[in-house]
C-alpha cells in the first residue's frame, strides 16, 4: 500500500515499538500543512498533547505559536510540527536513546512525505538528535546547518523560554533569521 499521511498516522496509532505505548493516552502524529517548506520538530508530547493527540497545545506550545505568528508562520498556513517521539514519556522525562531510535523511522517517513526545505529543531533533544549530538542551544541556536537537501536550524524550546524569559529576544531573532532564510529559497 502506498504510504500517505493517513496510513502513516494509523500505523503510528497502533505502534508498540517501545515502552511508551504502555502509558500513552494518544499518539501525537503532528499538526499543520502536509506539503510545506517548513517543518518544526520538538521533543515529545507532554500531558496536554497526550490528552489531545496534538503537538504543542499546552502553555509552551501557545508561546511558540504566538512568537511564530509574529513572523507570519503558523500551522494553518505554512508549517508542519511534530516531535522526535510520538508518545508522552511518563513524568515528561527526556526520551531515552532507545525510545528515540524506535520512533526515528516515523520521523524519517514524515520528512519524506512533507519534503521540507528547512527543519527547525525546537530544543536540545531535537537538535542533538537531528543536527549534531554536541549541539548546545545557547551557543548554536539560530545557525543554519546544511545536511544534504535540507537546511536545519536549532532554537530554544518554548518551555525553556517560560523558565528563562530573558532568552525570548534571542529566540525571536532566530525566527526573524528563519523568515528571511525562507524568503530567499526558491
Ligand atoms: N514539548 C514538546 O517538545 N513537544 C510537544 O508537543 C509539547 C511540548
Amino acid at each position: 500500500m502506498e504510504r500517505t499521511f493517513e496510513t502513516l498516522k494509523n500505523e503510528i496509532k497502533s505502534c508498540q515499538k517501545c515502552d511508551l505505548c504502555l502509558t500513552r493516552k494518544n499518539t501525537v502524529f503532528g499538526d499543520g500543512i502536509a506539503k510545506t517548506k517548513l517543518l518544526f520538530v520538538g521533543e515529545a508530547p507532554g500531558q496536554m498533547e497526550d490528552e489531545m493527540g496534538l503537538p504543542f497545545v499546552g502553555r509552551s506550545g501557545k508561546l511558540l505559536d504566538k512568537m511564530l505568528a509574529a513572523v507570519d508562520i503558523s500551522r494553518t498556513k505554512n508549517m508542519f510540527i511534530t516531535n522526535i517521539v510520538k508518545c508522552r514519556p511518563p513524568n515528561n522525562a527526556d526520551p531515552t536513546d532507545t525510545q528515540r531510535q524506535a520512533c526515528a523511522e516515523y520521523l524519517k517517513q514524515q520528512i519524506d512525505l512533507i519534503s521540507p526545505k528547512v527543519i527547525v529543531c525546537v530544543g536540545r533533544i531535537a537538535a542533538t538528535s537531528l543536527i549534531n549530538p554536541d549541539f548546545r542551544v545557547t551557543k548554536d541556536h539560530g545557525k543554519i546547518y546544511k545536511k544534504g537537501e535540507i537546511d536545519f536550524m536549532g532554537t530554544f524550546h518554548p518551555s525553556a523560554l517560560l523558565r528563562f524569559p530573558q532568552n525570548k529576544e534571542e529566540a525571536f531573532k532566530d525566527f526573524l533569521t528563519l523568515k528571511s532564510f525562507l524568503a530567499q529559497l526558491s
